[in-house]
């Protein structure tokens, strides 16, 4: 079997086995023929978390947290978020290469016409009530466009699912666009398809009729990069949710609708929020070092420091942060601003940070960003929602390509009580 092997001893036999390396990984069920004896079931590997288990091969998004590279289809994050645009992205990871002219006016247009949603998915996001928040009524309203397209069903079709990803693609913006004017009880301003795809987005959420109404374009890009920067990142909960739950051919609304489930907890999706509450906590640059010692003494957590794959600084927070200038420029400056810098210069220079490896990631400048953008708060994740769909799309397409994935179906350890008589009420 050559060098390319791993030999393991089993202590409880005495047997050795030689198990296949393959891409620095051993396929667990090779595992299984290591057996202490004939009606052994054969050895498992007990990974809560998934700490360190590839549950698929992927062509898409490239990680090394310890370098901190981030690349889409081999294109690092750093030349899409200056020369690209999100619906550039979209389609380089959808149909794995950047898009010719040509090709990328087919592909806007198959999106742009797709902006428009169903009346009845108009009246879904009416019933919310006016406080409702926004990432329930996404869940509720993509899972509902399972029912107004039937025929996604198919999703062994190419042609089918391609037509779906167009419609989530497109619809998504409009969704959170009518689910933020339901909340302040203003009319829905109806998509326009002459716009950029963040231009129409700010335009639908802000427009009241004024004369000369323009988009500012200096923040439709910076919307647009941080749209480019939170398409994709491989294998996090809500990608491995779309996976999971597509893994049992349901429809891609009902996938996507469980990944934005899983976006909405505070672990994933909400840490940008946490952060603005943590620096309008901290008040004043003169606060700072102060609650920097406290965070040493573990009285709390520096929000948006630390990664899990992440030991150097994210790629995309050193993105974020010369767009979160940009936007101060053309807005009015953020008194936070100043904290979040000040938080970064001294929280970089200590020790307690540096031997942690903690860096800031992409959630450190991204809330006060939207915060400049107008957004309140509760929007923050389905500001990483609407992007995110073009990686959770991606992935879901690829798992259903791959001729080695099943319905996904871990294993467990059962740890309770053994085989005994059901008591009759009465002799309990
Ligand atoms: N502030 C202070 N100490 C920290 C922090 C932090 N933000 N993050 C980790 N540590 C310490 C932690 O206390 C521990 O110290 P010790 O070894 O003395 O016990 C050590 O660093 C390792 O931490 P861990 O909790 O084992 O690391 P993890 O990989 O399980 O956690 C994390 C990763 C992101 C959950 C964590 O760094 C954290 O809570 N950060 C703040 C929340 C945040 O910003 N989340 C956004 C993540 S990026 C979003 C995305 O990509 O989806």
């Amino acid at each position: 079997m050559g060098n390319n092997t791993l030999t393991v001893t089993d202590n409880r036999t005495g047997k050795t086995y030689e198990l296949p390396i393959e891409d620095g990984t051993i396929r667990a069920i090779d595992l299984r023929k290591i057996k202490a004896g004939a009606d052994d079931f054969g050895l498992m590997s007990y990974d809560p978390a998934y700490m360190n288990t590839a549950e698929c091969k992927s062509t898409i998004t490239y990680i090394d947290g310890d370098k901190g590279i981030l690349e889409y289809r081999g294109y690092p994050i750093e030349q899409l978020a200056e020369h690209s645009t999100y619906l550039e992205v979209a389609y380089l990871l959808i149909y794995g290469d950047l898009p010719t002219k040509e090709r990328l006016d087919w592909w806007t247009n198959r999106i742009k016409r797709h902006t428009f949603i169903h009346n009845n998915l108009i009246e879904v996001i009416q019933s919310f009530r006016y406080d409702a928040h926004p990432m329930g009524v996404l869940i509720s309203s993509v899972s509902a466009m399972s029912t107004l397209f039937p025929e996604a069903k198919d999703v062994e079709n190419p042609t089918v699912r391609e037509k779906q990803i167009w419609r989530i693609l497109g619809q998504i913006p409009t969704i959170a666009a009518f689910a933020y004017r339901h909340r302040i009880g203003r009319p829905f301003n109806q998509p326009d398809n002459s716009l950029s795809y963040t231009a129409n987005l700010l335009y639908m959420m802000d427009y009241m009729h004024q004369r000369d109404y323009e988009v500012n374009p200096v923040l439709a890009k910076a919307l647009d990069v941080l749209f480019i920067l939170h398409a994709d990142h491989e294998q996090n909960c809500s990608t491995a949710t779309m996976r999971g739950v597509g893994s049992s051919r349901v429809d891609p609304y009902s996938s996507l609708s469980a990944a934005v489930a899983a976006l909405y907890g505070p672990l994933h999706g909400g840490a940008n929020e946490a952060v603005i509450h943590m620096l309008q906590h901290i008040g004043s640059v003169k606060n700072v070092p102060a609650f920097i010692e406290r965070v040493k003494k573990g009285e709390g957590r520096l929000m948006g420091f630390g990664h899990r794959v992440y030991k150097n600084y994210d790629p995309r927070a050193k993105i974020i942060r010369k767009v979160a200038y940009e936007v101060f420029e053309a807005t009015e400056s953020n008194p936070l601003l100043e904290i979040a810098v000040e938080l970064e210069r001294i929280a970089l220079q200590d020790d307690y940070f540096i031997s942690r490896k903690l860096y800031p990631n992409v959630d450190f400048y991204s809330g006060l960003i939207y915060q400049a953008l107008g957004f309140p708060i509760e929007y923050f994740s389905f500001l990483f929602a609407i992007p995110r769909a073009a990686g959770w799309l991606t992935q879901w397409v690829e798992m259903l390509n791959d001729d080695e994935q099943k319905i996904m179906r871990p294993r467990q350890i059962y740890l309770g009580a053994s085989r005994r008589d059901y008591v009759p009420l009465d002799k309990r």
